[in-house]
């Protein structure tokens, strides 16, 4: 009989399972309190791929809704309107995401229900043109469209904290923007976040708190659209989990497969030390090496040598982040072998400043391939250059050079 795993590598994690974070659940929940009593905050969750930001996000919401009750505050009572950001996504498709999600939450009730019609009424104005490849644009001037926005969102807000006989009274509203290193430059993520949080305030309206999540280089995207935006943000910057969290991780993982297998599983210590070490703490990393470790096993116990097998065999861990994450950049983007090599050379220190010199020593090509190879690979931004030192390069991701690492290791 085939046995359930209880690992997920390609979805953010179930709350059972999460680890770690303490700092920025904190800091996450002491926003919803701030924002609770009229001084909102607003967050920028940034990292690596697969590091976890979703993860985060989803871990927040079910304490924003009231789903769960947080230890150290009263229970919060949030509408939470959640969002991802795709590379085609305008800002009328943006703004009608919005009204939907408040219409389909609130909008229960037949009094309430009026009311927002009213006051979204706004949205039926807006007149969109077809500017071809899948883009809607509108013809109105989009300062006209985020004050209209800012308008009804102040009105929907006041009437959910403060709300006439009958109806639940509301904390405010919570905004979950997931991906918005996607935004593309018409959307003008930066302008959008700088414009409508000050008409908010405007109007009054104090409850609403905004929680964006991207890869690192969406502080740039929302610099370039305003240069202040990114002052709105308190910004948390999620790394590898400790070794702690990721024995938990494991651990609860076990758990859960014990729960709904009836054949058992245990782990042993080295096998939990492998999986822990392999993943430096990459939480998509230890998903995938135990979920692999879990397949492979066939004797109830997950020794050091199932994670090894798990791990390194073809179609297993490696292959699979791989695909995942970063085969296509590996193969297709860096098509000459002698490049692979200069990024496995410096992947031996991880994401860490490497000089030209060290490179060279260990480069089996001439100093022309090499410049070459550094030149191409800056100007995909697979690697950096050292702005303050010359001749030093790093891997931009540490996941990236992580995965390199690993799988140079695997042919020997
Ligand atoms: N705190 C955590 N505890 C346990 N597992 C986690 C944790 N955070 C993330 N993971 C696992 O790591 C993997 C990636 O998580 P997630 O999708 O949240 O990352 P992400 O940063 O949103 O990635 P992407 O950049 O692709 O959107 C998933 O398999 C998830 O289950
Ligand atoms: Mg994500």
């Amino acid at each position: 009989m085939s046995k359930i795993n209880p690992f997920q590598p390609n979805s953010p994690v179930a709350p059972g399972m999460f680890a770690g974070r303490l700092d920025e659940i904190q800091a996450l929940e002491k926003g919803l309190e701030q924002t609770k009593y009229s001084n909102p905050m607003h967050f920028l969750v940034t990292g690596e791929r697969g590091i976890g930001k979703s993860s985060l996000l989803n871990y927040l919401k079910p304490l924003a809704d009231g789903s769960i009750k947080s230890p150290d505050f009263e229970r919060f009572n949030y509408i939470l309107i959640s969002i991802a950001i795709s590379e085609r996504m305008s800002l009328v498709t943006l703004i009608k995401l919005i009204e939907r999600n408040i219409k389909r939450q609130v909008g229960k009730v037949e009094k309430v229900r009026n009311f927002l019609d009213d006051t979204w009424e706004f949205i039926q104005r807006i007149k969109v043109m077809d500017s071809g490849v899948d883009k809607e644009q509108s013809s109105e001037d989009p300062d006209l469209i985020i004050d209209d926005l800012a308008y009804s969102l102040s009105r929907t807000c006041s009437r959910l904290t403060a709300p006439e006989k009958d109806e639940e009274r509301k904390d405010g509203i919570v905004f979950f923007i997931d991906e918005a290193d996607n935004a593309s430059p018409e959307l003008r993520i930066g302008y959008f976040f700088k414009v409508l949080t000050e008409l908010l305030q405007q109007n009054g309206c104090n409850n609403i708190m905004f929680l964006a999540a991207g890869l690192p280089d969406v502080t740039e995207k929302l610099y370039s659209s305003h240069e202040s935006s990114l002052r709105i943000f308190s910004q948390l910057k999620i790394k590898e989990l400790s070794p702690e969290d990721r024995y938990y991780v494991i651990d609860r993982g076990v758990e859960e497969g014990n729960r709904v297998n009836d054949e058992k599983t245990t782990i042993t210590r080295e096998g939990k030390e492998h999986i822990s070490t392999l993943s430096e703490g990459y939480p998509h990393f230890i998903q995938q090496f135990s979920y692999s470790a879990f397949e492979f096993n066939n004797d109830g116990e997950i020794s050091a040598e199932d994670v090894l097998s798990g791990a390194f065999n073809p179609g297993g861990a490696l292959d699979a982040i791989g695909s995942r994450y970063y085969a296509s950049r590996y193969h297709e983007q860096i098509k000459s072998d002698e490049y692979r090599e200069v990024l496995s050379i410096m992947a031996e220190n991880m994401n860490a400043w490497t000089t030209k010199k060290y490179i060279k020593e260990k480069f089996s090509g001439s100093e022309q391939t090499l410049n070459n190879a550094l030149q191409a690979l800056t100007s995909r931004k697979i690697i950096l250059r050292n702005q303050s030192k010359r001749g030093e390069y790093r891997l931009q991701q540490k996941g990236f050079a992580l995965w390199i690492k690993l799988f140079g290791e695997r042919k020997k």
